[in-house]
């Protein structure tokens, strides 16, 4: 049986079959796990398209890019708050959990940053950071993604932890830091570690998920503060998924102890087929069984999206199509229709009570 035939025959299924979890799980008072998306606030506030979309299927939403180092930070003595802080109302007004996405990264970092240039500046700079935006959100934003993307992009012995001005000036040392810094700050957040490529079916994604597990280790081991993975789901739809080496991942992960998130969920579908409905399929295939994989050993405590309307993605930044096409890696399309990649994270998400 063709793969497209395999697809777009389970879509059909599922499509009959997307009203029974969730029915199941009204009975059985199950509630199910809830979905959301980044946002990016010019939009939400001047789209109203943007902004139902949002308040009709998120409970959950998280910054693109507002609370990092380089929106938030223009300078060194200078924090930038407004647009957070817009989006933050915004959450509350509309009973949305918010999300903090990040404290300590490689990525869009100011360039007065460049100009840090010891290990007691980077800690001074690290630690106040960290104290000043998570003290702002104290008790409001209750999931942190403390430590993005942590590991090399190929880790490897002696070269497992991806370079940063944290990095260079701390070594590995600044993923405590960060971490401690932050539960000081807020006892009560959720402090997430939150990486990418965990699920690929190559040797690669293998070397990152012992990477991850060995890190989530070695900080617990030595009591550090940490309660949840975040695997981001930025799925190259030519890259096969690696089910059963996901699955034991999430496994190894809750056997920790540890929550699992899926924070930044998109089909990246510039080496998919150019056809519309074929690769909404594929795209929505992927995800099915990214999700399935991690759903046969956890719950998900959340299901996010990195954007929920393919009028607003990153993906073309890096991954825009040969074909010139546009690229369909999220939930809805760019007229905000739902497209199978919809019916295959609610189906998901309603599937556990
Ligand atoms: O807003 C400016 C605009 O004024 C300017 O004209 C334009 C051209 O330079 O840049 C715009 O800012 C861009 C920003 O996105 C807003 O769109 C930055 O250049 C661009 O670097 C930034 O990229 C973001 C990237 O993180 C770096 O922060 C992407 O939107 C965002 O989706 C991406 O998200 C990351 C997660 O944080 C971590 N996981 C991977 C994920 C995808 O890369």
């Amino acid at each position: 049986m063709q793969r497209r035939d395999f697809v777009l025959g389970a879509l059909g299924a599922s499509a009959l079959s997307y009203l029974a979890p969730t029915l199941a799980a009204m009975a059985a008072g199950g509630e199910p796990i809830p979905y959301g998306t980044c946002i990016r606030t010019d939009p939400l506030f001047g789209d109203p398209a943007y902004q139902k979309a949002v308040l009709d299927y998120c409970q959950v939403v998280g910054s693109e890019g507002n609370l990092k180092w380089g929106d938030l930070r223009p300078d060194r003595h200078t924090f930038n708050f407004e647009q957070a802080d817009q989006l933050m109302a915004f959450a509350e007004e509309h009973g949305l959990e918010m999300r903090g996405h990040t404290l300590a990264w490689y990525g869009a970092m100011p360039d007065w940053t460049n100009e840090i240039a010891s290990a007691d500046e980077a800690r001074l700079e690290l630690t106040s950071h960290i104290r000043s935006v998570v003290g702002r959100y104290k008790g409001r934003i209750k999931s942190w993604d403390v430590v993005n993307e942590p590991l090399a992009d190929h880790p490897k012995p002696g070269d497992l932890i991806r370079e940063s001005v944290w990095q260079k000036y701390l070594g590995a040392d600044y993923i405590e830091l960060a971490l401690r810094t932050a539960a000081e700050t807020d006892p009560e957040a959720q402090l997430v570690i939150n990486d990418y490529d965990i699920e690929q079916a190559t040797d690669r994604g293998r070397a990152r998920r012992k990477a991850l597990l060995d890190l989530l280790r070695d900080l617990l081991d030595r009591g550090v503060p940490l309660h949840a993975v975040g695997i981001q789901g930025h799925l190259h739809g030519a890259v096969p998924i690696d089910s059963s080496g996901l699955t034991s991942f999430v496994a190894e992960v809750k056997a920790m102890g540890l929550a699992i998130l899926v924070t930044e969920l998109d089909v990246i579908d510039n080496e998919l087929p150019a056809d519309i409905a074929e690769r909404d399929a594929a795209v929505a295939e992927c995800a099915r069984q990214f999700l399935a994989a991690i759903g046969a050993a956890a719950r998900p405590e959340r299901v996010l999206t990195w954007g929920i309307t393919d009028q607003h993605t990153w993906v073309p930044i890096w991954f825009s199509r040969g074909d010139g096409l546009p690229n369909r890696p999220l939930p809805l399309d760019a007229d905000f229709k739902p497209k199978p990649l919809m019916d295959v994270i609610q189906e998901f998400t309603h599937s556990f009570s």
